[in-house]
């Protein structure tokens, strides 16, 4: 697709502008611009998405969209939304908007009537939400649940874990939520010595229902619950989020215990499909379904709106400003706000798993750099770790701060100093401090001239270094569903212009299976006698050494 003439002089017309004398000085358009702080500015109701610090201008803003039109945005925003087969190498639409919609939205993925089961589903979700709450479904040994636990990984994992926080760490929830994803036995002991068991749900959650580590976990709860409370008590704590049901059933989870999604939802898509059950639980419904209203109000901005106002359209263009047109390779988010602390996290995985590819649609190598490293951690936090680097090491990382103006505590006077900090990095990164303005204030405080002479240049900030705010009124569950669904259709955005598919994930395979094939040479008593697997040499001598190391 980016060989077509019509894309290759939009890609043309970035490089020239990227290669003006003087660009990308984002101090200087700001200079030349009073203006520049308004208009680079879009809303979304309370939602404000400044890009003015960044190098953007009037005319790149343009040929940015010129990209856009010319690669045919609207017609995919279309086809995603018809549902069609957006994701060809696994043959599947890509319709997680439908888990959010009503079910009179009538939204289909490929033949699937998508809205209507979705919402079918969802009502059976909220019934069993509500008599776990109401205490008419307890456990095997008649107390009510208090605990749930969701077993799964990647999106089944990350997803869930990132909105319970989110939703419940500033008030509480309704019941306490636990996650357990590694394969690394400390988590599994680490719930087994916290819940009791009587009073402990245990979401096995898997859109494939075969993944390694969530079984084997999966099973250690269940070994666990039946040691505890007898084989009988099983079904009682147990359900399935899954798409497999067959294997959930082998798995001895009745159906009524299983809640279904189709494979139209890419795991890292799912936390609003039952795979949010812990969502529901831990939060309440009333947070759950406002967490699918805010969704579901991105989905109709994003598909209705002209792309030039468009939140996630601009969001995507600017990442595609920085990555593919001025390379840069790291993007960093900020969520000034605890609750969000799993955020990047959950991003890593949208952006990275999504659009981490160097193979087109059409089987051809990309030309340009696609998806940047994605990290974040809470501000203030980051200030006293990373930041350094943004601030004054050789890379250019742009940043996405994010921040609520209320908090949802009762130190206002702390939310005050948080939202400064917010501020204050981003206008760091953008103006810097010169040379000249630290020896003058350094000569100010009677700083004497050799050790100024010394010590300056290290205090210096080269500044011009971009970002972009989101700013809106409160985190709530809705704005954290609209959050959410801005990126993910930013995620969407980016991979169709850079003519990648953003809904497969063949890259995580490999692995897999090669772990398959070294686990019985770390297990020898299993396959006495069997020749060990062919490995490459360090693999072959880091797997001696580690039998050498439990030998001592
Ligand atoms: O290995 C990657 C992955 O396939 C993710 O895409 C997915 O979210 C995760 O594993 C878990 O998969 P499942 O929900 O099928 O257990």
């Amino acid at each position: 697709m980016t060989d077509e003439p019509i894309l290759r002089d939009a890609w043309a017309r970035l490089d020239a502008l990227a290669a003006r004398p003087g660009a990308p000085s984002i101090r200087a358009l700001f200079a030349a611009d009073p203006d520049r702080a308004r208009r680079f500015t879009a809303r979304l109701g309370d939602l404000t998405l400044d890009l003015s610090k960044t190098a953007i201008d009037g005319e790149t803003l343009v040929a940015l969209l010129d990209l856009a039109y010319a690669a045919g945005l609207d017609g995919f925003r279309q086809r995603l939304f018809a549902g069609a087969m957006v994701n060809p190498t696994e043959g599947r639409a890509a319709m997680h908007m439908a888990l959010r919609s009503h079910a009179g939205d009538g939204l289909m993925a490929l033949d699937e009537k998508a809205s209507v089961l979705a919402a079918a589903e969802r009502d059976r979700m909220h019934g069993f939400v509500a008599r776990i709450h109401d205490g008419s479904l307890r456990g095997a040994t008649g107390e009510r649940f208090d605990t749930v636990v969701n077993v799964g990984i990647g999106g089944s994992d990350l997803g869930p874990l990132m909105a319970t926080e989110a939703l419940t760490l500033a008030r509480g929830g309704r019941m306490a939520a636990r996650f357990l994803s590694n394969v690394d036995g400390t988590g599994a002991a680490g719930i087994l010595r916290a819940c009791d068991p009587a009073r402990t749900l245990v979401l096995v959650a898997s859109k494939t229902f075969t993944t390694d580590e969530t079984m084997s976990n999966a099973r250690a709860l269940r070994s666990w619950i039946a040691a505890s409370l007898g084989e009988d008590a099983v079904g009682a704590h147990f359900a399935a989020l899954s798409t497999n049901a067959a294997a959930v059933a082998a798995f001895g989870i009745a159906p009524e215990r299983m809640f279904g999604f189709r494979d139209w939802v890419g795991g890292r898509f799912s936390l609003w499909s039952p795979v949010g059950l812990s969502i529901a639980l831990a939060a309440g419904w009333e947070a759950f379904q406002a967490m699918l209203d805010g969704g579901r109000h991105m989905d109709a901005h994003f598909r209705d709106a002209d792309l030039a106002d468009n939140l996630p359209v601009l969001l995507a263009l600017t990442g595609i400003w920085h990555a593919s047109v001025l390379g840069y390779g790291q993007h960093c988010v900020l969520a000034y706000d605890d609750r969000l602390r799993r955020f990047p996290a959950f991003l890593q995985q949208l952006e990275m798993e999504s659009n981490g590819k160097s193979v087109r649609l059409d089987g051809t190598a990309v030309t340009r750099p696609t998806c940047p490293v994605l990290f974040g951690e809470p501000g203030t936090n980051a200030q006293h770790s990373f930041m350094q680097l943004v601030h004054q090491g050789t890379r250019i990382v742009p940043v996405d701060f994010i921040l609520a103006a209320r908090p949802d505590h009762d130190r206002p006077e702390a939310h005050l100093v948080l939202a400064a900090n917010a501020f204050a990095q981003a206008a760091a990164l953008l103006q810097g401090k010169t040379l000249a303005a630290v020896t003058a204030e350094m000569r100010a405080s009677g700083v004497a001239e050799a050790d100024i002479a010394r010590i300056a240049p290290h205090r210096v900030f080269a500044g011009d270094r971009p970002s972009t705010t989101l700013l809106f009124e409160r985190l709530d569950a809705f704005s954290l569903g609209r959050l959410i669904a801005l990126y993910e259709h930013k995620v969407a955005v980016q991979g169709f212009l850079w003519g990648i598919n953003s809904f497969d994930q063949w890259g995580v395979e490999l692995g897999k299976v090669l772990a398959k094939g070294i686990l019985p040479d770390l297990t020898p008593n299993l396959t006495e006698g069997a020749a060990p697997g062919a490995h490459d040499a360090s693999t072959a001598a880091l797997i001696a050494r580690f039998h050498a190391l439990r030998e001592t």
